[in-house]
């Protein structure tokens, strides 16, 4: 078969698959993956598809603090979603994106990440937040926007998650969304 995916832990891709990994998303992204992106796509679920053989695309989905009003939210919060260069526009990033989108809707109360590339995932559903986003610290509760592009998000099918009100996630070193 000349397409494959793995869904692996962190723990689970080992030393050398991370290492493998951490190659592929620097061959991806360039000289802005640095340590911080590296670390903030590990501790979750990565899903890693292979092109005869080849480590194709990626994606990971991080457990994260999310909270809306006085509500905690079970949500994962999605990183280093790449393809390599000479394998893109042939829909392999988009498999990755419609199982991390099927994991949130199956088993979280919501899922989030920032992206720049909005179609990419609009065609999966997934949509822009539209209420006023914060971090919370060790003392306080700050508004935060995204560095660049929009805080998206997907929601399972009986949600009261309202996309049009606050929301709040975890404070951690880099970008914040
Ligand atoms: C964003 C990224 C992951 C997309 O990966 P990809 O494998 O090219 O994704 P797909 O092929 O599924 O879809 C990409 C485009 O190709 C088009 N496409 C998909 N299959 C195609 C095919 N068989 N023929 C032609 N075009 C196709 C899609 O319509 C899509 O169009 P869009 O960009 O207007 O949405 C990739 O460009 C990338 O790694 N970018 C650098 C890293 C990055 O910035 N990641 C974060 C993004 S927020």
């Amino acid at each position: 078969m000349s397409i494959t995916i793995e869904t692996r832990t962190t723990e689970e891709l080992g030393k050398g698959g991370r290492a493998e990994l951490r190659t592929m998303l620097e061959g991806c992204f360039g000289e802005r993956y640095g340590d911080t992106a590296w670390q903030h796509c590990l501790g979750g679920i990565h899903y890693l598809l292979r092109y005869r053989g080849e480590l194709a695309a990626h994606g990971s989905l991080v457990p994260r603090w999310f909270k809306q009003g006085n509500v905690a939210l079970r949500g994962m919060y999605g990183e280093s979603m790449a393809t390599v260069p000479h394998l893109r526009h042939r829909g392999l990033g988009s498999i990755v994106v419609a199982m991390a989108t099927a994991e949130i809707r199956l088993h979280h109360e919501i899922g989030v990440f920032a992206a720049s590339k909005y179609e990419f995932y609009e065609r999966q559903g997934w949509q822009k937040w539209r209420g006023p986003t914060f971090v919370r610290t060790d003392e306080e509760t700050l508004p935060a926007a995204p560095a660049r592009g929009a805080v998206m998000f997907r929601l399972p099918v009986d949600s009261s998650v309202n996309p049009d009100a606050d929301l709040t996630t975890d404070w951690r070193d880099g970008d914040i969304w």
